[in-house]
């Protein structure tokens, strides 16, 4: 399973690479609005810095306007991946960004359909979100179990992007059922190390060394 880092922080990005965890990133006008620089540079950065797949989201609402901004964003480098969201005009603009080899990660979606109409159109990535499921009382994680074996009945190759992760039982379920990817927040993807056990256990053994005869 690859891991994305879910984060249009520069600082972030190389700390996940630096650990190893870094396949891909994905961005949203949301993780943008939190960097105080222009957004072009930000875009431009994370994408010389990322090996993987970068998603980049387009904010116009008609095929016409996110066909215009994609042509833009994949100026930023081969790797970008264009965030598309669920929607009827959506699905038009991904059909020809699929047509010309673009990549798209189809972002919003709420409900396994979604995802089936979205793999139909050709998309590259599907995300569903699991964590904004949830909140509201839903199954987050029932509704990737649904796409998966909607995927693999009809062999459709779009892979299956967990997003919008809370907690580590959404990876380790997410993993459990062979989704393709999960893109995950900094702050959770550093909590997804800790257990108290290995805490414990480390205090031990290093007060343990302490008596261990040293020359
Ligand atoms: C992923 O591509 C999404 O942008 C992201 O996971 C959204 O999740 P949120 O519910 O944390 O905003």
């Amino acid at each position: 399973m690859k891991f994305f880092l879910d984060s249009a922080s520069l600082d972030e990005i190389r700390a996940a690479k630096d650990m190893g965890l870094l396949d891909g990133v994905t961005t949203n006008p949301t993780l943008m609005s939190k960097e105080k620089s222009d957004w072009h540079k930000v875009a431009e950065a994370i994408c010389r810095e990322v090996d993987g797949p970068v998603s980049l989201e387009v904010v116009g609402t008609t095929a016409e306007q996110m066909l215009a901004e994609a042509k833009e964003l994949v100026k930023y480098g081969p790797n970008v991946v264009v965030k598309i969201p669920m929607l009827l005009e959506g699905l038009k603009a991904v059909r020809a960004l699929r047509e010309q080899d673009i990549d798209v990660n189809v972002t919003l979606v709420f409900q396994p359909l979604q995802a089936l109409m979205a793999a139909k159109a050709g998309a590259t990535f599907v995300s569903p979100f699991v964590g904004r499921v949830d909140a509201i009382g839903g199954d987050g994680m029932a509704m990737v179990e649904e796409i998966l074996a909607i995927f693999r009945n009809y062999d459709l190759r779009t892979q299956v992007l967990v997003a919008s992760v809370r907690n580590p039982l959404h990876v380790v379920r997410a993993a459990i059922m062979g989704a393709d990817v999960v893109t995950v927040p900094f702050a959770v993807l550093k909590d997804f190390v800790k257990h108290p056990l290995t805490d414990s256990g480390l205090e031990s053994f290093l007060k343990d060394w302490e008596k261990v005869p040293k020359s």
